[in-house]
């Protein structure tokens, strides 16, 4: 079966990068969303695309914090709070969207609208709705539409699928996913918006759509049905004591969440400084009662091709990492990397059937952030115009849809206590 990137890729023709056709012409670029995925998207594009792409205007919600980015930026492109206001006045070919998530598809149909091409932070949608609006305007417009899938781009992600498309297991059966986020990284999501159901779609959007994408590119098939359950046990409610955030906070010498954002300068000023136009509290309280998402959840996929997926995170653990299984009728394949306090340890493991020899493939690692996988996602999609793309590493809205909608069944199924979630009952794609 063809891949869907491939299929979503060819049906709309060449990803070419409008700005780039014409030698020494740069692509016109306005980035809306400031925050810290923004700024380090930036960054990234005036340290390394500065000679195929000009970044022509910055937009957020918070009048301060647009201005703070600029100013951290260096940059001379202008400021503005408003997203069409900005796309009249900077002209920009491509709209960069690294807002919070619930906001992503709204830009996106807006993006279209004005006739613009668009690459947006993961995930594309966090409700069904929203879904289906972004897939009709993205047909209406005839727009580009690229999601910045960054974990397809893991030295071990990609090795995963060169051994899956060499057919070095045979025909994959199923897969086992474990994600474990710890007390740092996994409460970094309860502090924010993420906490929110209706802004995130709950961590299985949120979070989890970087794994339902690896697993839907490595299997190359489409999601069918999901069933899950999650629930609230660690953070939000499961706690005698609250406050607002960690300044001030009275529980500061008994929190072990306490933590002491004044001795972050960026994060002061990008996040605190600019507090007085929105109220958004980086250091917010993890213990709060509106928090209406799940910590820990579990879910099972069914594939058109017949695979299953087996998924289950948590995000109050000892250490980061992930133990992933592939099982195939010809052998299996373990990946598994730990971010423990004193270090890293990643194993990539190929075992073939009646061998019982393990076989370690460890692929190099590339300097940046992500473990190399921004870097690499980002070149693919400024300098990769027209290259070829034998892992099929490029993402379009059918990508970004299919793995939205696995999170967003996945909720559903919670709702609906353990109920079975068609796919095409969400969206039809
Ligand atoms: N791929 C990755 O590895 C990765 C990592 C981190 C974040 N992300 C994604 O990047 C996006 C941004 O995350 P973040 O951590 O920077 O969040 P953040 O809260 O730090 O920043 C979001 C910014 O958007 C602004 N904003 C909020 N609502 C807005 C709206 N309606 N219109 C315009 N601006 C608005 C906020 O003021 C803030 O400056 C999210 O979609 C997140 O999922 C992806």
């Amino acid at each position: 079966m063809a891949s869907i990137d491939r299929r979503d890729f060819m049906a709309r023709g060449s990803m070419a990068l409008a700005g780039s056709a014409v030698p020494g012409r740069r692509l016109r670029l306005a980035q809306v969303g400031t925050g810290g995925r923004g700024m380090d998207w930036a960054r990234y594009i005036l340290a390394n695309f500065g000679d195929i792409v000009e970044m022509v205007g910055f937009c957020d919600i918070n009048p301060k914090r647009v201005e703070v980015a600029r100013e951290m930026l260096g940059s001379a492109a202008p400021g503005f709070v408003d997203f069409e206001r900005m796309v009249e006045e900077a002209k920009p070919e491509m709209v960069l969207i690294t807002t919070p998530d619930s906001s992503h598809s709204e830009y996106i149909v807006r993006a279209m609208q004005l006739g613009r091409d668009v690459l947006t932070e993961k995930p594309l949608c966090t409700d069904e709705q929203q879904c289906r609006t972004v897939l009709a305007a993205e047909k209406r417009y005839g727009r580009k539409l690229m999601v910045a899938f960054n974990a397809r781009h893991f030295a071990e992600a990609k090795k995963v699928k060169e051994l899956l498309q060499q057919k070095a297991i045979g025909e994959v059966l199923s897969i086992d996913y474990q994600e474990y986020l710890d007390t740092s990284h996994g409460a970094s999501y309860f502090r924010r918006w993420h906490r929110i159901k209706e802004m995130s779609g709950t961590l299985l959007v949120s979070k989890s759509c970087h794994h339902f994408d690896q697993v839907n590119w490595w299997l190359d098939s489409v999601p069918v049905e999901v069933v899950a359950y999650g629930d609230l046990r660690f953070y939000g409610k499961n706690n005698p004591f609250r406050h607002t955030h960690c300044r001030g906070c009275p529980y500061q010498k008994r929190c072990a969440f306490y933590q002491d954002i004044t001795a972050n300068a960026s994060a002061m000023k990008l996040y605190v400084g600019c507090e007085s136009e929105d109220g958004y509290l980086i250091d917010g309280c993890v213990w709060r009662q509106d928090v209406n998402i799940y910590d820990t959840w579990s879910v099972m996929v069914r594939y058109a091709n017949g695979a299953r997926l087996t998924y289950t995170a948590n995000t109050f653990l000892p250490y980061e990492g992930q133990e992933i299984v592939i099982n195939g009728t010809r052998g299996r394949i373990d990946y598994n990397n730990y971010d423990y306090p004193g270090g890293r340890d990643r194993q990539l493991r190929l075992t073939r059937t009646f061998s019982r020899q393990p076989e370690t493939i460890n692929p190099e690692e590339r300097a940046g952030g992500h473990g190399g996988a921004d870097p690499s996602v980002r070149e693919l999609i400024f300098r990769g115009e027209g290259a070829a793309d034998p892992l099929q590493l490029r993402a379009g809205s059918l990508a970004g849809a299919y793995s939205s909608l696995v999170g967003i069944a996945g909720y559903r199924s919670i709702e609906r206590g353990g109920e079975r979630i068609r796919i095409s009952d969400l969206a039809s794609l």
